[in-house]
């Protein structure tokens, strides 16, 4: 849940929410004349806590702009540990992921906060962006997600469309599948979370469902929201079915049964022949649907 650190009514009312994550942005959602106002109120937010168990991430300015280095500062030494992560949006190079990453060095150690506990999220929103995708995700040991910024991406390109994390019209096809796998590669091969980027039409829930489960589908592990109205649909999207979850988890039992009893590697079930590969792709499905608190299903005779 993206919430502008500019407004004091949507930092409290983010603290009510049932999303995973609630990122206070001090980047494009706030004005120039209200950057400093954000940073204060970020700051003040942090302290007061009450996050119940979310994570919360601080989206900082781009590193090329005159604001991020004392939103970084500002943000550690006012509360010190309490920003699990800073988003940094508008990467184009690893340089830039690296400068945050030497940055929070230096002022944890100043604000007494264990050297690497402050995570880096890399937004990935332009051409250059993409093409340098793969150095940029290797760039830190404190990264820990890729995230797909769709409105400075479709600027970026020249995309023909005005709405943002939607289709252009006249193409026939997904407009954001070469991003987004790209990203996605990239993000799994440095071990990171792949999350995809706002769909900017809040009442336009039918859109929103499509986009999420379009993402969710390939393997992202999850989508901002703009709008407490947007939660439900997308934590419902990245949940596992039942019948998926139920599935995963008599794969796992049948295999554990082949494996450890029968010693065979290749087994049937059902109609499909499932193997060591099965398992992997199993234990994933098993794992969002724990993660998604689903009630674990009975296992299998
Ligand atoms: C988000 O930052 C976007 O550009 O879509
Ligand atoms: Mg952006």
């Amino acid at each position: 849940m993206s919430v502008p650190a500019s407004s004091e009514r949507f930092l409290a009312r983010a603290r009510n929410l049932a999303a995973d994550e609630v990122m206070l942005d001090l980047e494009d959602s706030v004005a120039p004349a209200a950057k400093e106002t954000a940073r204060h109120l970020a700051v003040g937010a942090l302290k007061a806590g009450g996050w119940d168990g979310r994570l919360v991430a601080v989206r900082v300015n781009g590193a090329t702009t005159p604001w991020a280095y004392r939103d970084v500062i500002a943000i550690v030494e006012g509360a010190p540990g309490a920003a699990g992560s800073l988003v940094l949006p508008k990467v184009t190079s690893p340089a830039q992921v690296s400068w945050l990453d030497l940055l929070l060095g230096q002022v944890e150690q100043a604000a007494g906060v264990p050297v690497g506990r402050t995570r880096i999220q890399a937004q990935i929103e332009d051409a250059a962006g993409l093409a340098a995708v793969d150095a940029i995700a290797a760039a830190s040991g404190r990264l820990v997600s890729l995230v797909f910024g769709p409105a400075d991406f479709m600027a970026s390109i020249g995309m023909r469309s005005l709405t943002v994390g939607g289709q252009p019209e006249g193409y026939a096809f997904d407009a954001h599948h070469y991003a987004l796998m790209r990203m996605l590669v990239a993000a799994r091969a440095s071990g990171l979370q792949a999350i995809d980027g706002p769909y900017a039409r809040i009442r336009d829930i039918g859109g929103l469902r499509e986009a999420a489960a379009s993402v969710a589908a390939l393997g992202y592990d999850g989508k901002w929201v703009l709008h407490p109205a947007q939660v439900d649909v997308v934590n419902e999207i990245f949940t596992p079915s039942a019948d998926d979850y139920a599935r995963a988890v008599r794969i796992l039992d049948a295999y554990d049964r082949a494996t450890g009893v029968d010693r065979r590697g290749a087994v049937m079930l059902d109609d499909e022949m499932i193997d060591e590969a099965s398992r992997k792709m199993a234990l994933m499905i098993a794992a969002k649907g724990e993660a998604a608190g689903l009630p674990r299903p009975a296992a299998s005779g």
